[in-house]
């Protein structure tokens, strides 16, 4: 059994994985000189031999436990037609959402505008399972695509102002969304997705009361989905106010943590697989300060199912050599 699936599956404690999310990204030169090659995102993630190339890129590099296949949460809006440019400096900005366009989209339509992300999960899929790691497949939270797809761009602090205002074409979309979600998911379980992540990255952004409607009910619809296919689901509900409440409702596999909760809490309040945790920002200052930091992780984990990895996606700003030097302090604990 791989090194994660014996700490989510198995509950075992005396090892600890690692991988970091957004490994594959803008603080590696040799995706950094890819990118530059390809200034259009969208194309590059839909070109399955360069996205397998970026996609083992850490993992060669760092030995790492498991390959997150090089994509984007946005290719779902993509996939239903909307339109989405990824502009420098700014970040996503989707097209108007057209309803009527959106509905009429079917699986096959579907599965045949992003098929070059199963093709590239199909061929990192055979190099992990012979060097026994992990080939992590993901999607957005319905919660997030919906920010996104609405909103029509990252949100910052919070959604625009009217965001709730029409509540039939948030209760259709949200509904069009958990459709394809369990379609993308099922293609990359498929070709060769080991493991699927669930993205929720607005969480933070509800209010308590909305928890039930926008993050429980969807998201637990789709950690079902998961693990009726017998694959392991790990959750990131980012900033989410209860960690704990949204374990025992949604019951994922495992839980990413932010770097904002406390581990200690959590380590006593959650009896299921934590991963993650630690701020990306630590790795922007020294080695002493990041062994002292990756320790207190490792320490307060130490009885505990635990996958090292970030609290939030690694900074393209990152030192080579810091991550390097974490790798081999979680490897040597
Ligand atoms: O290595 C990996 O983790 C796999 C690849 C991956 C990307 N995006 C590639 C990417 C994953 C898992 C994601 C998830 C994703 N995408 C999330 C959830 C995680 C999170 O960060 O909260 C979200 C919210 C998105 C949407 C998105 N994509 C934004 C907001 C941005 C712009 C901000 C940024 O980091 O530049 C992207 C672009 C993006 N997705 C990049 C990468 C490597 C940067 C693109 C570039 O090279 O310019």
């Amino acid at each position: 059994m791989t090194p994660l699936h014996e700490v989510i599956v198995n509950k075992k404690t005396n090892l600890t994985p690692v991988w970091i999310m957004r490994q594959a990204g803008r603080y590696l030169p040799e995706f950094r000189k890819i990118r530059k090659e390809n200034p259009n995102f969208i194309e590059l993630c839909l070109n399955h031999k360069l996205t397998s190339e970026i996609t083992l890129q850490p993992v060669k590099r760092f030995n790492l436990d498991a390959a997150i296949i090089f994509s984007d949460i946005l290719m779902l809006p993509y996939g239903l037609r909307q339109t989405v440019e990824f502009k420098k400096d700014f970040g996503p900005i989707l097209g108007d959402l057209n309803i009527t366009t959106m509905s009429k989209v079917d699986e096959i339509d579907f599965v045949e505008k992003i098929h070059p992300v199963y093709k590239a999960i199909k061929s990192v899929s055979l190099e992990m399972s012979i060097a026994n790691k992990n080939t992590i497949g993901f999607v957005g939270a319905p919660w997030t695509l919906l920010v996104y797809m609405i909103n029509q761009q990252s949100p910052k602090k919070k959604v625009k102002k009217d965001f709730f205002e029409d509540e039939y074409l948030i209760n259709r979309v949200l509904l069009i969304i958990e459709k394809f979600l369990k379609i993308h998911i099922k293609n990359q379980i498929d070709n060769g997705a080991n493991i699927i992540q669930i993205f929720d990255s607005w969480a933070g952004l509800l209010e308590e009361r909305d928890y039930p409607n926008y993050i429980y009910t969807p998201t637990l619809n789709l950690v079902e989905y998961v693990k009726s296919q017998n694959i392991p689901v790990i959750c990131f509900p980012r900033e989410i106010k209860n960690y704990s409440e949204f374990c025992e409702i949604v019951k994922p596999d495992a839980v990413n943590i932010d770097y904002n909760v406390d581990p200690l809490m959590i380590s006593k309040k959650i009896k299921i697989p934590v991963q993650g945790g630690m701020d990306p920002k630590i790795l922007l200052t020294d080695q002493e300060n990041l062994k002292k930091e990756a320790l207190r992780y490792l320490d307060i984990f130490k009885d505990h199912p635990y996958i090292f990895n970030l609290g939030h996606g690694i900074l393209p700003e990152t030192n080579l050599e810091m991550v390097e030097y974490l790798t081999n302090i979680v490897r040597d604990y």
